[in-house]
């Protein structure tokens, strides 16, 4: 049976599109870097294709589903596991260092829980350790409004309350206020089912984007799916707790501001032109650059052709309207 990609739950993930990305690269074999892989949708279905793939990423939030999904060929999580975890002796220095998650981002007694399951994946060993942080990570995001970490708790108390949600947004969401460990339980088995062989040595890394390339980017093609200022980018908020918890933040180029954004990119390209025959990019409609300055940019270094794909947002009133379409430009690289 075709191996499932599972409910990660990553903003910006290309999930949805990612049959299109993949069918209109310009080959059908050899190797990826998937050089901000984020939630591993798309290295995944690279995976799926027979391709040998490295997914990269700044965030460990990020690393671990990669290292679980894409690197990862055998190694599956028991349900023991978890009731182990929960089982053992307080980690106590661990618990002290996660104070200031306390009625911060969770209830005490629920940061308790967390803290043993945290301690637990730090110990144990191999590619179980990368399926349980997946685990826990998404399990984190399910438990948090708007499924991300840099909510201020005054809202998320609100939120969380069930009455309220149901009188204001007519839904409960009681699964905020479910235990991590029923939530790690009701995605086991997908993360399980998830975990594949394709023959190949994939590889998780976890560096800043222009020095994956200078690394490893001695590859076919390298996919490109930057966070683009004005969007939603602001992916060290979303998830960087997460990485703050494993002690495991490295130092990245900041790519939200504009200023700094087609610079970074130029770099980007002018490195990939040395190792790599082609660039995928991904854009949309409403990116800043427009695809235009990303094309001029693109044009210095290869023969580029742009595709679009109108897709329907649902979104509600107005904006509706607004035309908003994914970009997906391909670049030859000259040599
Ligand atoms: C749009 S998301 C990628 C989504 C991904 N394609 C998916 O399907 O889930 C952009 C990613 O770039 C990462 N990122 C931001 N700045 C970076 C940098 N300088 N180097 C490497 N990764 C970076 C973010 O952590 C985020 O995961």
């Amino acid at each position: 049976m075709d191996p499932q990609f599972p409910k990660v739950n990553y903003i910006g993930n290309k999930r949805k599109i990612v049959d299109w990305i993949v069918d209109n690269f310009p080959i059908k074999e050899g190797k990826v870097l998937d050089l901000f892989a984020g939630g591993s949708s798309v290295s995944f279905e690279l995976k799926k294709r027979n391709f040998e793939v490295t997914a990269n990423d700044a965030l460990y939030a990020s690393l671990v589903v990669n290292k679980a999904l894409i690197e990862n060929k055998t190694t599956t999580l028991n349900k023991n596991d978890i009731e182990k975890a929960l089982k053992r002796d307080t980690d106590i220095n661990l618990r002290e260092k996660l104070r200031w998650l306390d009625n911060n981002l969770f209830y005490e007694t629920e940061v308790d829980e967390l803290a043993q399951l945290v301690s637990y994946s730090k110990k144990i060993t191999g590619y179980k350790k990368f399926v349980l942080q997946s685990l826990i990570r998404r399990a984190m995001i399910r438990k948090l409004p708007y499924s991300r970490m840099n909510i201020d708790w005054r809202n998320i108390v609100k939120l969380r309350d069930e009455e309220y949600s149901y009188k204001k947004y007519g839904r409960k969401r009681a699964y905020h206020n479910e235990s991590f460990e029923n939530h790690i339980l009701k995605d086991l088995d997908s993360y399980n089912e998830a975990v594949f062989d394709n023959g190949k040595n994939n590889k998780a890394i976890q560096m800043d984007g222009l020095e994956a390339i200078k690394k490893y980017g001695n590859v076919d093609l390298i996919y490109i799916d930057p966070p683009y200022p004005g969007t939603m980018n602001k992916y060290n908020e979303f998830y960087g707790t997460f990485d703050q918890i494993y002690n495991k933040n490295i130092e990245y180029t900041d790519l939200t501001s504009s200023s700094n954004f087609l610079i970074y990119l130029e770099n980007l390209v002018e490195e990939a032109s040395k190792k790599a025959k082609y660039l995928a990019l991904s854009l949309n409609s409403r990116s800043v650059p427009n695809i235009n300055e990303v094309e001029n940019l693109l044009e210095f270094y290869g023969e580029v052709t742009v595709l679009e794909k109108k897709h329907s947002y649902q979104v509600s009133g107005k904006e509706n309207k607004k035309e908003n379409y994914e970009i997906l430009a391909l670049v030859t690289l000259y040599k």
